[in-house]
């Protein structure tokens, strides 16, 4: 499938350049033209490392004890886009002459990007120009520019200079919290040297010492080199190419980046052509097990189809760092992993590609020592508290009311511990990591809370909705702490994790007061509306003033003091609807139906994370209207730019949002100690829907097709009630 815009739009640069980006988990690339832009015209020219980063201040004006004042920020490693053109001493740009043909697309079958121009040059002279870009997932190393340049009216010199440039900054903009607030330059060129005719930029950066080499060399047709560039004849009709092969490596991953880029370099034997066909091949693995067809809309299709690609580039080649809000398609929160990560982009993950779900947890593993220092530092006897944003490990919030004090993160990350067990089954990484991040979690909730009048409360913490900070009793936090206390002593006690039990340490009295915690959880509710509070104070305040907030002032984070919103109802995301979302069985359905109309009214959505839940929740619920109008909008936000900041960077937690809604919505799915179910409800316009599901090893297509006023699944009536994967034939 091909997502692709036709015409040259200058207003859209810093947009086009996150949508068409190329990563594959290891390396981003935005797509930037490789020839520039005039001054005046914005962009943010980048290239991104999983879990390179360095280290940047962050001055706190009050440094109370314990205020994080140095966070980590993704760098900008060295730009190997460039690539000049000189079509008969005339240089090549869109801006300049005229484009008579633009063409951008991003083909998610071969896992490529393209753009193709008809340029006519100031002086008439037309060529065709083609520009194929790869960021490969089969060698996570390497990025490839193919460059075509078909000379149309004309005979005469062409002229390509490749270009690898070291010194480079990262962007920054004062006006917005939720990207680095100044330009950077956080590496410095170490050495810059041709080797076997291929050009390699060794670059540190200036604080975290982290090293990364970036190599270029080249294959041409039609083009000899000259001085510092490429040189050819031009017919008319005939394609002169240049290949320009990218090597990427770090210093986290190898200890002598220069030789490693080497050997990198040398092992690319092969074709172009062959690289592409291997790309191919992966992509067919992974439709093959991802692709989710929705019958009768096909710009959804489209849309769920670009999400899931979105979500391939950016989930982790391996466990040294997260995935990122941002993936690895731009700056925006300055390249930090969220909880965006284990609760919106990994159950997807986990239903298709359970490889990919369990290195995501394995970076929280990694990373569990530094977690457990964490909780030292802020105060905690016991268990580990993870940072709510970090690229290392570290935190690195630096206004901890809607940052560290997201105490859930922790919850989450037990949550998706669990529901990897459930559905993967993967003892093994259950005993060597899964327990043991169970084991510290639920440690730190017996920690925090305490007990008052026989029930464990949790105070001072923020929920998910970062319009309402330190509260009591946050009923998403309570109720996942409760989840996570509950599994660990379940597990512990599971026949093949008992020996990893005992290794850890862990005693009886332990999951005992694990179980009576948990029991104990208070779980705030409101016998007069017959819903659960956010938090104890949160029906005390007055609702805010929706009626007289102009749509200009919409996100309220840009326009209102934090002090001002604590003060109001008024959410920024699903919080309460979350907690129905994922534990669905901890209130009756009345109270989830009142609760989801209740927070409706007071929830702004100025996250991009909110809407899809609000799909889900409303599609549980049976209110299809609801959850078809929010379901377009979530699916479509990066590719509409709804939320006006896709220019830095994908909304990944709403990407993998979407395919949690159609998922767990939509199809109703459910996992738990029993197994698989689903309780189909499709949107009117869905005529059927049909997806792949791996549980326990085993690849199963389920296809939901409409059955009268209900539906069947693999043709199997649901009559509105529940089926059991087990029961449905393959
Ligand atoms: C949301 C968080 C989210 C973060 C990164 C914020 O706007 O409120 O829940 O983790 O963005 O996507």
């Amino acid at each position: 499938m091909i997502y692709s815009i036709k015409g040259f739009d200058k207003t859209k640069l810093k947009l086009h350049e996150t949508l068409f980006h190329n990563a594959n988990g290891y390396l981003g690339v935005r797509s930037c033209f490789e020839e520039g832009y005039p001054e005046g015209f914005g962009t943010i020219r980048g290239m991104y490392v999983s879990g390179v980063y360095n280290i940047a201040e962050m001055p706190q004006a009050e440094p109370l004890y314990g205020f994080v004042d140095k966070k980590q920020a993704v760098v900008n490693i060295a730009d190997a886009q460039g690539i000049e053109l000189y079509i008969d001493g005339e240089r090549f740009s869109p801006f300049d002459g005229e484009a008579l043909e633009f063409e951008r697309a991003l083909d998610m079958e071969a896992g490529v990007t393209c753009r193709r121009i008809h340029w006519r040059s100031p002086r008439g002279k037309e060529a065709e120009v083609l520009i194929k870009r790869m960021a490969s997932f089969v060698k996570p190393s390497l990025f490839t520019i193919e460059y075509c340049v078909t000379p149309l009216n004309f005979s005469g010199e062409i002229r390509v200079i490749s270009g690898l440039n070291g010194h480079v900054t990262n962007h920054g903009n004062p006006g917005d919290p939720r990207v680095a607030s100044e330009r950077r330059r956080h590496m410095d060129v170490q050495d810059e040297l041709v080797i076997d005719g291929v050009d390699y930029v060794v670059s540190a950066t200036s604080r975290s010492g982290i090293k990364v080499c970036v190599g270029a060399g080249h294959k041409t047709r039609g083009l000899a080199r000259s001085g510092p560039g490429f040189i050819g004849i031009a017919k008319p009709g005939v394609a002169l190419v240049l290949e320009k092969y990218v090597v990427v490596v770090d210093s986290r991953r190898h200890k002598d980046v220069l030789k490693a880029a080497q050997k990198e370099m040398q092992a690319l034997k092969s074709e172009l052509s062959s690289h592409y066909d291997a790309q191919k091949a992966y992509l067919a693995d992974f439709w093959e097990r991802s692709a989710m067809e929705i019958e009768g809309n096909g710009d959804l299709n489209l849309a769920m189809r670009f999400n899931l690609y979105q979500l391939l580039q950016s989930a982790p080649e391996d466990s040294v760092c997260g995935m990122a809000a941002k993936g690895l398609s731009g700056e925006g929160y300055e390249g930090h992993c969220f909880w965006d990560g284990e609760m919106f982009a990994f159950p997807a993950l986990l239903l298709t590609q359970p490889e990919i779900a369990r290195k995501m947890l394995m970076f929280r593993y990694n990373t569990l020592n530094a977690a457990i220092e964490n909780a030292r530092f802020i105060g905690h006897k016991n268990g580990a508290l993870f940072p709510w944003r970090t690229i290392n490990g570290t935190e690195c919030s630096g206004y901890y009311p809607s940052g560290a004090a997201q105490y859930h993160i922790n919850g989450d990350i037990g949550y998706a511990v669990v529901q990897y067990w459930l559905v993967s089954g993967d003892v093994e990484f259950m005993q060597n990591a899964g327990l043991e991040l169970l084991l510290q979690i639920s440690r730190l909730w017996l920690d925090t809370g305490h007990y008052h009048n026989g029930r464990f409360m949790i105070n001072g913490v923020t929920g998910p909705d970062e319009y309402t900070c330190m509260v009591n009793n946050n009923y998403y936090t309570n109720a996942l702490a409760k989840h996570n206390m509950r599994w660990t002593a379940k597990l512990a006690e599971t026949a093949g994790l008992a020996s990893a039990a005992e290794s850890l340490g862990i005693r009886g009295e332990e999951l005992k007061a694990f179980r009576q915690a948990a029991e104990a959880m208070y779980l705030p509710y409101d016998k007069n509306l017959g819903i659960n509070p956010q938090d104890d104070s949160f029906l005390q305040k007055p609702v805010w003033d929706f009626g007289n907030t102009p749509p200009s002032h919409y996100p309220l984070l840009l326009h209102y003091h934090p002090m001002h919103l604590y003060r109001f109802q008024v959410c920024k995301q699903a919080d309460v609807v979350m907690a129905h979302f994922i534990l669905e069985d901890e209130q009756s359905r009345e109270t989830m139906e009142k609760s989801f109309l209740y927070y409706e009214k007071v929830t702004t959505h100025d996250s991009s994370l909110s809407k899809p839940i609000f799909c889900a929740v409303a599609a549980k619920l049976g209110v299809m209207n609801k959850a078809t109008g929010y379901f377009k909008d979530s699916a479509n936000l990066d590719l509409r730019d709804s939320h006006g900041n896709t220019s830095d960077g994908i909304h990944t937690a709403n990407m993998g949002g979407t395919c949690m809604a159609a998922l767990f919505g939509f199809a109703g799915l459910r996992i738990n100690d029993e197994g698989i179910s689903l309780e189909p409800r499709l949107p009117p316009d869905w005529q059927g829907f049909t997806f792949r599901i791996m549980y326990r090893g085993e690849l199963r297509e389920v296809r939901i097709t409409r059955d009268g006023k209900g539906c069947a699944v693999n043709g199997v009536k649901t009559d509105g009630g529940r089926v059991s994967l087990r029961h449905l034939s393959p």
